[in-house]
């Protein structure tokens, strides 16, 4: 029997036979760019779970997320929609802000939900606390939740750059605010948190979701972002001084062993191979960080812009049996994992606008895309700008460009935060596959092929950006230093009472 009747006949028998509806693993990197993985080139990564599933699986070379920092490309992820729908800009939330994903948003947790799944969220969630933890994944379809509510540097944490004793010291967090507590569902478990045990109280937790869900015969979607290997690098007992590439190799390959981990549970409670795991990253390296941080292999810049490097990402799709080892240069998104998702477990979708399309026939058949184009909003957007991108097949238009302070210590001017908004007209086009790297702009002049397609380009960002309607600004919102969690509410002086 050939594998395209045999996956056929396996998608049937689960979609017919309500007893086996596949399960999820989403698992998302923080911070790490194009050319981290061992499985993606870089030489001295030490990533042996993650090149194990790019090998038995379908690695992706032109996959995207939404934009160039955390917070707005999460909500694009759950969501399947630009973080302009959901109002997730400008910038990131912090602990204290009074907003966050607003609730009314559908994410993927709450589509399968419907369905009998149990759901879980482990990690980093960076979508909002806000008053009472009213933000929280709780609150947003997931059953359970074990994690740390932002970034791991948005609180005090000298301690962790600094330990153990021998670890030299290497950059500052942030001071004047509480310690970064971790969450068990709504409530605060620790204060602060022990950051060297962190990985493994969430693998913990999460081969513990997955074996009770599997006992019971429940349909699961486990949703792991990572903390890893957003600044400061740091990594647990398992992975520290063990890997060639230093703190940021030592992190990632505490990142990789969780995975590890979790692959080994799925074997053993035999869910293996009725188990999407998809893994891809929220934004491109924090190049400022130097040696200690990501890389984008062969593309331009790296977090905080909108050239390649800030939002192409590394892309992984493994399931035993039903997808095939291989490569796809297919253009692919965060944006469609939502619809994916359903429709491989059969759940309605939101009666929203999406942008997120099925890559199904992409995953089972190595099929054609129905990804026309990949909009490039900045960390800010706004209507008065709109994008400062579009990718359309192989060609990309910079209709602005400017540098990012997380794109800093780089050689190329163009990356850094001195290199300054530019409006571009005629746009900066360049052919993604002639010339990923976005080294060689495209000559317009004697061109009308490329004329052409820029004339294209801009039709379809005019007709985007005229059915665009932008959500409300979460961020703007701003932040209350009462509404950072605390495990001692009453206590005073905030914030250093708040240590439980
Ligand atoms: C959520 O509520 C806000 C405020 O009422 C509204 O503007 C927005 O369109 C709603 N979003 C969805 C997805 O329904
Ligand atoms: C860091 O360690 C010092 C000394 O052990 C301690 O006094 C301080 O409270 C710790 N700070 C944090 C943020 O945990
Ligand atoms: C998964 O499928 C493979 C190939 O058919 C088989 O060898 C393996 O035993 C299966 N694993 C489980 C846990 O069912």
């Amino acid at each position: 029997m050939n594998f395209r009747l045999l996956t056929f006949l396996n998608l049937l028998l689960f979609s017919t036979c309500s007893s086996s509806p596949p399960n999820f693993v989403l698992l998302f990197a923080d911070d790490l760019g194009f050319g981290d993985l061992g499985c993606f080139g870089h030489p001295s990564s030490l990533t042996p779970n993650l090149d194990r599933l790019a090998a038995a699986g379908l690695r992706f070379t032109d996959f995207y997320c939404t934009s160039p920092v955390c917070s707005p490309s999460r909500a694009s992820l759950l969501t399947g929609r630009y973080q302009t729908r959901s109002g997730v800009y400008p910038g990131v939330l912090y602990p204290g802000s009074r907003g966050g994903l607003p609730l009314n948003e559908t994410t993927i947790a709450e589509v399968l939900k419907p369905l009998g799944y149990a759901t879980a969220a482990v990690g980093k969630w960076h979508l909002g606390f806000g008053a009472n933890g009213m933000f929280l994944p709780t609150k947003q379809g997931f059953d359970q939740y074990l994690g740390i509510p932002y970034s791991h540097d948005m609180g005090p944490c000298w301690n962790l750059t600094c330990f153990p004793p021998d670890v030299k010291c290497f950059g500052m967090c942030d001071v004047g605010t509480v310690t970064v507590p971790l969450m068990h569902n709504e409530v605060i478990k620790q204060q602060p948190v022990n950051f060297l045990d962190l990985e493994r109280a969430y693998s913990d937790f999460a081969t513990n979701f997955i074996t009770t869900s599997a006992k019971k015969k429940q349909p699961f979607f486990l949703y792991y972002p990572s903390h890893h290997t957003h600044y400061p690098q740091y990594a647990g007992p398992g992975a520290a001084g063990r890997s060639l590439r230093g703190p940021f190799g030592d992190a990632l390959l505490e990142l990789d062993n969780t995975i590890g981990n979790l692959l080994a549970t799925l074997e053993e409670t035999g869910m293996i191979n009725n188990t999407l795991v998809f893994f891809t990253s929220d934004n491109g390296p924090e190049l400022m960080r130097m040696s200690r941080g990501g890389n984008s292999g062969p593309l331009k810049c790296g977090k905080g812009t909108t050239y390649e490097g800030g939002m192409r990402e590394p892309a992984i799709a493994y399931w035993p049996g039903t997808i095939r080892p291989g490569v796809t240069h297919e253009m692919a998104s965060t944006l469609d994992i939502l619809p994916t998702i359903a429709g491989l477990a059969g759940a309605t979708l939101p009666q929203v606008m999406l942008d997120g399309v099925d890559m199904t026939d992409i995953l089972i058949n190595q099929g054609k895309s129905k990804r026309e184009t990949m909009m490039f909003y900045p960390t800010d957007p706004s209507e008065k700008y709109g994008l400062f991108a579009l990718r359309l097949g192989k060609y990309k238009a910079h209709f602005y460009t400017r540098g990012a302070t997380h794109s800093g210590s780089t050689p190329d001017q163009d990356c850094p935060a001195f290199a300054v908004l530019k409006a571009h007209d005629p746009p900066v086009m360049y052919d993604l596959e002639a010339d990923p790297s976005e080294n060689y702009p495209l000559y317009l002049e004697g061109r009308p092929d490329i004329q052409a397609v820029l004339e294209q380009i801009k039709n379809v960002k005019e007709k985007f950006e005229a059915s665009m309607v932008f959500g409300e600004s979460q961020i703007s919102k701003g932040t209350d230093p009462n509404l950072a969690p605390c495990c001692n509410p009453q206590c005073s002086p905030r914030p250093s009472c708040c240590h439980c």
